[in-house]
């Protein structure tokens, strides 16, 4: 047999190398690489064959449309695309703190609480981190009086297999993945080896005895555990906790084998666990504030729902050689195409000034739908004047300075109206037709050229 060599592996992507290195040539974090073992396939493992023969698929026998469950939030069922489907592999990844397991312990108390109103399903929560007694505490906090899930402490993962056949549950949690080991495998908890072979082992339990279960994962900066990033591939739905105000919570799905991906959640945190919110738009808005230079009401398509949110830009002359250009939640690269298309359209030169740009509310937002109201930003603070705050900008920017059509525009424009807006600016190519335009009470100005919106009057 082969014999196992060290070898440094990157936490981030699970590049190998025989040799440490600083920065991961492959994904290019830094101080990611740990000493592991790698072992070689072991040959009973190489030769085993499953059973499974190619079948003609029209002798696949149709399955009535899988039901899927309803978790009890809203919120969370979107996410998930209209609820758990039943027997997928879901990882639920965050930042430390940020409320995964309390997320994870509610949705079990409340998936308990209507199971026993009608059949018993077994819940298993499995916690390798917190003390038995810890997760008790927080039960205790959460408005959901059940005593009927299951729990488990345990690391081990060889246990946690043992327990899943004797319990048979239908739904188990792992908090959390980085925190259980396989003690046949070299390597602390946490290590990519581990992570990967404790996390492959669990998707294949779920997938032949048919539960459904919850992976959560930390994200760590430092790359001293693996990253969540690492299981993408593996599960059937990625969600991740994007970005926090002080209480609110924001999650998404990156990833969705059944369902649309890059749907939103929104939770605020209480003291009784996380409660759902309902009015999302308002949320990344303040309509009372008074009108700021730099400031931008855009509507973003997020998964399957239109979102107003504020863009805010700084523009300010820079002291040093190399001006500035920071963005948060937003592509730092479409930040650059932006200034260079107001540079060469509008002439409005940015070359000697450092410029921020920020989505409110902490959220990412991938819409290019967005372009213009970031240009419109961008324009309102280096003029040092201030927007009509009334107004909605929608519209995508092309390189030839022209408002391109983005998609879901009547919902949008419903959204803008909804929230008591005035005035929409949209690509030309999105214009409404009579019916929906007289529907609506909004001002609706096409812009063809990104010129025309800066320079007019209004
Ligand atoms: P937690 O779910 O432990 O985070 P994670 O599992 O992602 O590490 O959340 C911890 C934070 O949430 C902690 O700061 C306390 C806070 N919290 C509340 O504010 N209200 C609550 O009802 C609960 C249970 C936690
Ligand atoms: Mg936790």
């Amino acid at each position: 047999m082969a014999k196992a060599k060290n070898m440094y592996v990157c936490q981030e992507c699970g590049f190998t190398t025989p040799k440490w290195m600083g920065k991961c040539s492959d994904c290019g974090e830094w101080n990611t690489f740990v000493e592991e073992q790698v072992s070689p396939q072991s040959h009973q493992q190489k030769a085993a064959f499953s059973k499974n023969e190619p079948i003609p698929l029209n002798k696949i026998p149709m399955e009535s449309s899988q039901k899927r469950i309803a978790t009890g939030s809203e919120e969370f069922d979107r996410v998930l695309g209209g609820g758990i489907f039943p027997a997928s592999v879901i990882l639920l990844a965050g930042e430390p703190g940020i409320g995964k397991s309390t997320l994870m312990l509610q949705t079990l108390l409340k998936l308990s609480n209507s199971a026993e109103s009608g059949n018993k399903e077994t819940l298993l929560y499995v916690s390798g981190e917190e003390s038995l007694q810890q997760l008790k505490n927080r039960a205790s906090r959460l408005p959901y009086p059940s005593e009927s899930i299951l729990v488990l402490g345990e690391t081990n993962i060889l246990s946690i297999e043992h327990h899943i056949a004797e319990t048979r549950p239908t739904v188990v949690v792992v908090d959390s993945v980085q925190a259980i080991y396989n003690p046949d495998f070299s390597g602390a908890p946490g290590n990519i080896g581990q992570v990967r072979e404790c996390a492959a082992r669990l998707f294949r339990l779920a997938k032949e005895t048919g539960f459904t279960l919850f992976l959560i994962g930390h994200v760590t900066k430092e790359g001293a555990v693996a990253g969540p990033k690492i299981l993408e591939h593996l599960v059937d739905v990625v969600v991740y906790f994007e970005g926090t105000t002080q209480q609110h919570r924001i999650i998404r799905s990156v990833k969705n084998r059944f369902g649309a991906a890059n749907e939103l959640g929104v939770f605020e945190m209480r003291h009784d666990g996380l409660a759902e919110v309902k009015n999302v738009s308002g949320l990344f808005i303040n309509p009372h504030q008074e009108q700021m230079a730099g400031s931008s009401i855009v509507c973003s398509y997020e998964g399957s729902r239109p979102l107003l949110v504020e863009v805010q830009a700084l523009v300010s002359r820079s002291n040093y050689g190399t001006p500035q250009r920071t963005v948060s939640g937003f592509d730092h690269r479409r930040l650059s195409l932006i200034l260079a298309i107001l540079e060469k359209y509008c002439r409005i030169e940015f070359g000697i000034h450092d410029v921020f740009v920020k989505v409110a509310g902490g959220l990412r937002i991938n819409d290019p739908g967005i372009d213009l109201g970031v240009a419109a930003a961008l324009f309102s603070s280096r003029q040092e004047q201030s927007l009509d705050g009334d107004a909605v900008y929608i519209g995508e920017l092309g390189l030839g300075g022209e408002v391109r059509p983005v998609s879901f525009v009547d919902q949008r424009l419903q959204e803008i109206q909804k929230m008591g807006f005035q005035q929409a600016y949209l690509p030309a190519g999105n214009l409404p037709d009579q019916a929906t335009k007289k529907k609506l009470s909004l001002l609706i100005s096409p812009v063809q050229k990104v010129n025309e919106l800066l320079f007019s009057d209004k």
